[in-house]
């Protein structure tokens, strides 16, 4: 990979921070420490899969360093997204006398920053932090703009802050080692964002697919990149999602319901947002926002990527009432993100008789 560093600055007045893109950088947090913390004091949050690869590698330069490191490793996975996890870590900042000056690092994927993250929030009202994340998901997508948090049982993500962090720090050669399975995910919300905002950025990736897939350190600089600079600009814009933000969620409207109704075991996140990528350029197209050329384009390059087109559940009903339990929800309507021509996406509520009957037809193809 090139060595250069990148910087993607996040512009939020007194909050703003830089995401800093640099291949190999994982063996130079500790050097970056002192840019954002004048503690000594500092916890390692992560998750045994990623502390396998990585954790000593950052420990031992913190010691040379002259940091005192507390490491906090955590059970990996979605399920263990919870308060009670929470709890663990805030034991731990307490036991070990952690101070508001004190930082924590958030060494993993969108798991590990959003339990860090909220954990951070608030310990002593909040304590600043850093993401290092780990997946192609978290560097693209979780470790930016600052939402943070825990699922509870009844819902994902009920229970949150935002919190923005000092800067994100991003090593891309750490994705060599994540399972293919994950990469395939993360590139559903690389994805949504040439749909969203930039239609060069999707013809890029209709090109450059095949490289991506093989980690071609390049492509992988490129997408992260580009990626970042887009979330970014959709974050500075609208920091608590009032509006603007909202166009991030495209794919999501139809991702979080097929995610839920699979009782988030079926399908991984990014896999349910691919086949949503798709479902709802279709209903776009349905709806007369988009033509069919839009949405070929939208499922050629999802299906390039590995991702699936197909939808996974035969009950209309119960998508939508899926759909209806997301907490975008306002006031009963489902509003959805549409788009209107590759790199430009509108917001309109969704008619429940619309989707009904487009829902009828997709499903033709699914067999009862
Ligand atoms: N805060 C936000 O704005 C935001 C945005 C998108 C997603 N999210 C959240 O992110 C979470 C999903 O994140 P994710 O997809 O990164 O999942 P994850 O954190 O569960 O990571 C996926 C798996 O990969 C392993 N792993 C991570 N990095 C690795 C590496 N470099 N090498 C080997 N294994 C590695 C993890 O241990 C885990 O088993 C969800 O909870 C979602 O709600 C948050
Ligand atoms: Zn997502």
């Amino acid at each position: 990979m090139g060595r250069e560093e990148q910087r993607v600055p996040v512009s939020l007045q007194a909050r703003s921070y830089n995401i800093v893109i640099k291949p190999g950088l994982i063996a130079d947090i500790a050097k970056r420490l002192p840019s954002v913390t004048s503690a000594k004091h500092i916890g390692i949050v992560t998750d045994r899969h990623v502390s396998k690869h990585y954790l000593h590698v950052v420990l031992a330069q913190c010691e040379r360093a002259g940091f005192y490191a507390t490491p906090i490793v955590l059970p990996p996975g979605e399920k263990n997204k919870t308060l009670a996890t929470v709890g663990r870590i805030l034991d731990v900042l307490a036991k070990e006398r952690f101070e508001r000056k004190s930082l924590l690092v958030a060494l993993g994927g969108g798991v590990v920053g959003d339990i860090t993250g909220f954990a951070a929030a608030i310990y002593q009202r909040g304590i600043p932090f850093v993401q290092v994340p780990t997946t192609l998901v978290a560097q693209v997508d979780s470790s930016v703009g600052g939402k943070t948090g825990v699922d509870h049982r009844l819902g994902k993500n009920l229970i949150g802050a935002f919190h923005q962090p000092k800067a994100v720090w991003i090593d891309p050669m750490l994705l060599r080692t994540l399972p293919k399975r994950e990469f395939v995910a993360g590139l559903a919300e690389v994805i949504k964002y040439g749909i969203i905002a930039d239609r060069k950025f999707f013809t890029y990736l209709e090109r450059a697919m095949p490289a991506l897939l093989s980690l071609d350190p390049r492509a992988v600089m490129q997408v992260v990149k580009r990626s970042c600079e887009i979330k970014a600009q959709v974050v500075g814009e609208d920091e608590q999602e009032s509006d603007r933000r909202r166009i991030l969620n495209y794919g999501h409207t139809i991702g979080h319901a097929l995610e839920a109704l699979g009782g988030y075991r079926s399908l991984i996140h990014g896999e349910a947002v691919g086949i949503g990528l798709v479902l709802e350029a279709d209903l776009a197209r349905q709806q007369g926002y988009c033509d069919s050329k839009t949405v070929d384009r939208i499922r050629s390059l999802v299906l390039a990527a590995g991702l699936s087109d197909c939808l996974t559940s035969r009950s209309g009903a119960k998508v939508w009432s899926a759909m209806q339990h997301d907490k975008k929800v306002s006031q009963g309507k489902v509003v959805g993100v549409w788009p209107e021509a590759i790199g430009r996406v509108r917001i309109e509520p969704v008619e429940e008789k619309a989707f009904a009957a487009w829902f009828r037809k997709v499903s033709d193809g699914v067999g009862a």
